[in-house]
């Protein structure tokens, strides 16, 4: 198969010139630790296209790792953040107040799920909002235990990673981490054991959390259950909705607070406007970051006011949290989105998506499992004879696909799950320009990896 290309232009190579040079330096002047996903060096970018150096012109459907469900450089939001530099770029709040803040804490107060009186901390990134979250409910319950759930992701502060499940890269030989975590099993049901059905399963996990409560901590030592609705880091696995359920009503019985990490579902990406509504629970705290403000560094804690209010003054925040340049940014997007209703565009981008690689897993049943939710999706790969992950071949399509024209990455403890964070702005036509040159890399790399493909 050939791409029809419209939007992508690779002629330069991946990376041309000018990127090569600028990888020299920056090995020579950027520590080694600061991962990069692909060799791109961005000139600039709009909608789902990033501009290279060397005037390479790739699909984008990372999206800066889900930060940009409106797209790069969306036109208002530009404007806004520019007006607002033109009037101050930062006071901080704690010393000169300013009402964009005031603005989208009432937004997300009013657009969060819950029914009752919400208040919202604004500050930097998602970890810092997963810190804060945590502080918040030990200091409201006067408990310190925090559970968090295997395979979940929370950021690469101390506490962040303290929460989080995957060992390599994110915790080895950073430790000791903080006290008082603990990590309860999550469901994975594409890995289920064989011959449970899917309803055995849930029964089993929902058992094996009622366990873990007996032999790790008991509910009135832990302040918060923190969990990703649908984990993304860990592979873009969806709990079953009735094991979430169960584990929130766990949480209300044992005045345990619930934390619902969205800093990665939020803001339309799963086929609502926060996933917690699909599983039909009212977090008691949302942290919320990425595609909240195209992109601007900005992120949130929302959650009940009496929650909230429970740390004293000066306990919480810091110089630079919910700047004003990001707040407008929230503010634009947030709008568009609703203009926009861009939960139900995700749905029929999940659905295409979903559509194209569940025909090719009748072809390659390297194709393990194709799930998500709305356009949260993942394909896992394992290798149909050995059954093992299929971590390499993964790794070798998301350089190809790259070197063809699109960005794309990987997700999963095994790092063997291909995940999609395309902006929801994106047309149909970008939508399957990029599946083509995905298929069309897909092809490339097994042909080259003489995969045993039937
Ligand atoms: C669910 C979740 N929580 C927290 C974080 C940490 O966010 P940040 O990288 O902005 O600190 C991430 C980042 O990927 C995330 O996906």
């Amino acid at each position: 198969m050939a791409i029809n290309r419209k939007f992508t232009n690779v002629s330069a190579g991946v990376p041309g010139p000018k990127g090569a040079k600028l990888i020299e330096l920056r090995n020579q002047y950027v520590p080694n630790g600061v991962g990069n996903n692909t060799p791109v060096f961005v000139e600039k970018a709009h909608g789902s296209i990033i501009e290279d150096v060397d005037g390479n012109r790739l699909l984008d459907f990372a999206g800066a790792i889900g930060t940009l469900n409106v797209g790069h450089t969306p036109e208002h939001v530009v404007q806004a953040i520019k007006q607002q530099a033109d009037q101050f770029i930062h006071s901080c709040f704690h010393v000169g107040m300013y009402k964009p803040y005031i603005d989208l804490a009432k937004k997300l107060s009013n657009i969060t799920p819950g029914h009752f009186s919400k208040k919202t901390i604004l500050l930097n990134s998602g970890a810092e909002a997963v810190e804060n979250a945590v502080k918040i409910a030990r200091k409201f319950t006067g408990r310190s235990g925090i559970v968090s759930f295997t395979r979940g992701f929370h950021g690469r502060t101390l506490l962040g990673m303290s929460l989080t499940s995957k060992v390599k890269p994110y915790k080895y030989k950073m430790g000791p981490f903080a006290p008082a975590t603990y990590k309860a099993q999550f469901p994975y049901l594409a890995n289920r054991p064989n011959g449970l059905t899917e309803e055995e399963y849930i029964d089993f996990c929902i058992h094996q959390f009622n366990d873990f409560l007996l032999t790790e901590v008991s509910p009135d030592e832990i302040a918060a259950v923190i969990m990703e609705p649908v984990q993304g880091e860990g592979g873009f696995i969806v709990p079953p909705k009735r094991f979430v359920k169960e584990i929130y009503a766990i949480c209300k019985k044992n005045g345990i607070l619930f934390i619902a990490d969205e800093v990665q579902t939020g803001f339309g990406r799963t086929g609502e406007l926060f996933a917690s509504t699909y599983f039909e629970i009212e977090p008691d705290l949302i942290t919320m970051s990425k595609s909240i403000a195209a992109g601007v560094p900005i992120s949130a804690v929302t959650g009940r006011s009496e929650i909230m209010d429970a740390p004293s003054p000066g306990e919480i925040g810091g110089t630079y949290g919910g700047s004003p340049l990001g707040c407008v940014a929230a503010l634009e997007v947030i709008e568009q989105i609703e203009k926009e209703r861009l939960w139900e565009r995700a749905n029929t981008i999940g659905t295409t998506i979903k559509k194209c690689f569940n025909e090719l897993k009748e072809e390659l049943p390297i194709i393990y499992d194709v799930r998500g939710l709305g356009a949260m999706v993942g394909i896992e790969f394992v290798d149909p004879i050995t059954r093992q992950p299929a971590k390499e071949l993964v790794a070798a399509l998301t350089k190809t696909c790259y070197e063809n024209g699109l960005i794309i990455l990987s997700a999963g403890v095994h790092s063997n799950v291909l995940r999609f964070l395309t902006p929801l702005i994106i047309s149909d036509e970008e939508l399957n320009e990029g599946l083509d040159i995905l298929k069309f890399s897909l092809q490339q790399v097994i042909g080259k990896h003489k995969t045993e493909v039937k």
